[in-house]
């Protein structure tokens, strides 16, 4: 009789998905509260809950990106998807609720299919289910990854591929980054595809510091979920109640910085390490870059990427952007 193997091999030959996430958010968190300015990852705002408000804050008056962009697809869609062409495999980063897809879905002459990309897993089949029975004869093929990381496209050798990148999501990157995720999109759409992007643009302070900072406080309890998330996933006595929302334009860098502030000095516990913040210590939760016209276009050069074509809406607040690969 073959002997019973150890738990420990067990263990160690048993794949879990699960536990895997688990240690890749422990690693991320640790490896951001261990800076000399503190970080948390950006993308761990999106769970559940959180892509739930982020639908949310979508609709409030003061964030203007999501009707601004909205009302530049209504108003040049015909025109983008002319450029884009027919029979377009649609891979689309950051799905969210695929509200603009649908737009596009729409004008496009016979897609091949659609792929949404997201990394907020239950949020995206929920989103990818609705949108299957509003388009029955489109093929769509959801995909819960991490996009700055290499995934497999599910859909080979139908149509040609264009990403699809609404949301100003790029503008959550710091450049480097941002040029190294444009350039892996110029590699998925190979040479002479397409990326479709939604790109925020500079404008007035009071205009932006208010979208990230909503009177209803639903940016606040945007990024306090994550607080939240990190207590209830990875462990730890962290109370998001100890903290506060702050996000203010950082004009140096041309960016939003929404952060979490400590209201008080705290010991904190996660995932087994423990952390010290000083009261009115900030810990950064995301960026939000807001290029010009020409910052943008000299990003996509430096990702072997070229405009084609800019839409903007008239008071030129936000723009999608048609950029080639070479
Ligand atoms: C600003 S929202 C935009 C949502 C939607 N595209 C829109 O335009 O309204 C960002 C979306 O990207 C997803 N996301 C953020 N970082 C991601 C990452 N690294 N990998 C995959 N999805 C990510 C979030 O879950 C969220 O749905």
């Amino acid at each position: 009789m073959t002997p019973p193997l150890a738990p420990e091999l067990v263990r160690a030959t048993v794949h879990d998905p699960h536990a895997e996430a688990r240690a890749r958010f422990a690693a991320a968190v640790h490896a951001g509260l261990a800076k000399p300015h503190k970080r948390l990852p950006t993308e761990y705002l999106y769970d559940e809950r959180g892509s739930a408000l982020f639908d949310a804050i979508c609709d409030l008056p003061e964030y203007y990106p999501t009707r601004t962009e909205l009302a530049i697809m209504r108003a040049h869609v015909d025109a983008m998807a002319a450029a884009l062409g027919p029979n377009a495999t649609i891979i689309e980063y950051g799905s969210g609720s695929s509200i603009k897809t649908r737009l596009l879905l729409d004008a496009l002459e016979r897609p091949a299919a659609y792929v949404p990309v997201d990394i907020s897993a239950e949020h995206l089949a929920a989103a990818s289910a609705r949108l299957a029975r509003e388009y029955p004869e489109l093929r769509i093929a959801p995909v819960a990854a991490d996009f700055t990381r290499p995934f497999d496209v599910p859909v080979r050798g139908v149509g040609r591929r264009v990403v699809y990148f609404p949301g100003s999501t790029i503008g959550n990157f710091e450049p480097d980054a941002a040029t190294a995720l444009l350039r892996q999109m110029a590699r998925l759409v190979g040479p002479g595809g397409s990326v479709l992007i939604g790109v925020d643009l500079r404008k007035s302070v009071d205009i932006l510091e208010p979208a990230y900072d909503d009177a209803a406080g639903v940016t606040a309890e945007f990024n306090l979920n994550l607080l939240r998330r990190i207590a209830r996933e990875l462990g730890g006595d962290l109370d998001p109640s100890r903290f506060r929302h702050r996000a203010y334009f950082d004009a140096e860098h041309g960016r939003i910085v929404m952060t979490l502030v400590s209201r008080c000095t705290q010991l904190v516990h996660v995932a087994g390490r423990r952390y010290r913040f000083d009261e009115g210590e900030a810990v950064i939760t995301e960026y939000s870059h807001k290029y010009t016209r020409e910052g943008f276009a000299a990003l996509a050069g430096a990702a072997g990427l070229r405009v084609a074509q800019v839409w903007t809406d008239p008071a030129e607040w936000f723009s999608v952007q048609h950029l080639v690969a070479g």
